[in-house]
């Protein structure tokens, strides 16, 4: 009984409902790493996916830059959505001189009446066995009206793509953040305020890095906000899933908590 009165330097106490792993049954302790498996996997492919999508958008898709994150968001502010197509991976579709008028067309503001005649024609033999609608993964080029939707200068990401992405962003990740900080609150750890700082952390870079996508429209270094708030975001991902996993299995249960069960069966007995 001696031990438990002892009292431990520079620490605070055990909180009454403050469980460590190793009070844990096996059974969730098997459930919290089954979802830490499952969740980090999901994690990775996550960042596989965001590289693959932006890191190409500055022209070098070897490395995912601050450029690519404005032009992700705020558009090059130089060629239509068309143009790049045809002047990159839509360039084997059409010979060169069929290139150039539509290129031509489109820089000269793209109106309607030399549609019909100049570009109308080859669209309808080169593009309509993709492009005429039928696949909804493929922008739809049949017709004038759908046409004018890859016409426009880019602008980057618009806004009602970002606020769908936004919306699935914020359910998926708080729900992700709030398994992952809850099976983090066994793990032991050192001062109090830190371990709380960790938990609140990604729930911050969040909001933060989503606010910052409509920012950036407006004021391009926000995009530092958006390429910080992500990689703080991970840290605190990879920080939680390490330290969970390594005192569920791997570390000896602190002593505070090994004395604590002593403690109880104590009482009990
Ligand atoms: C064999 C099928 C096929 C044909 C023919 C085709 N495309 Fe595509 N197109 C695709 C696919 C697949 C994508 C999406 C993947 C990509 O962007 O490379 C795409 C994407 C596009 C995009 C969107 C690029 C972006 O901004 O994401 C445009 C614009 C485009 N094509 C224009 C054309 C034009 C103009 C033609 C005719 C000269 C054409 N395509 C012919 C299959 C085709």
């Amino acid at each position: 009984m001696d031990r438990i009165k002892e009292p431990v330097v520079n620490d605070v106490p055990l909180h009454r409902l403050y469980r460590h792993y190793s009070e844990l049954p096996y059974s969730i302790r098997v459930l919290y790493t089954a979802t830490l498996l499952v969740l980090g996997t999901a994690y990775l492919f996550a960042l596989i996916y965001l590289f693959h999508t932006y890191s190409g958008k500055d022209g070098d898709p070897r490395t995912l830059t601050y450029e690519d994150v404005v032009i992700a968001y705020s558009g090059s502010g130089k060629a239509s959505r068309l143009e790049s197509a045809l002047r990159g991976s839509m360039a084997t579709m059409l010979p060169r001189e069929e290139i150039n008028v539509i290129v031509t067309w489109v820089q000269d503001g793209a109106n309607r009446a030399r549609y019909e005649k100049e570009v109308k024609p080859t669209l309808d033999k080169r593009c309509m066995t993709c492009h005429d609608g039928s696949n909804p993964h493929l922008p739809n080029l049949n017709g004038f009206d759908n046409l004018q939707k890859v016409t426009e200068r880019d602008t980057g990401t618009g806004i009602f793509t970002l606020v769908r992405v936004s919306h699935i962003h914020f359910f998926g990740l708080t729900l992700v953040f709030f398994i992952l900080g809850t099976i983090f609150s066994h793990a032991y750890v050192r001062p109090i305020w830190f371990k709380c700082t960790v938990v609140a952390v990604p729930f911050l870079t969040l909001t933060l890095d989503i606010s910052s996508w409509y920012f950036t429209k407006l004021y391009h270094p926000f995009a530092w906000v958006v390429m910080l708030s992500g990689a703080v975001m991970g840290l605190s991902f990879a920080l939680m899933w390490v330290v969970s996993m390594y005192q569920m299995w791997f570390s000896r249960p602190p002593s505070v908590v090994t004395q604590r069960e002593e403690g109880e069966i104590t009482d009990v007995g």
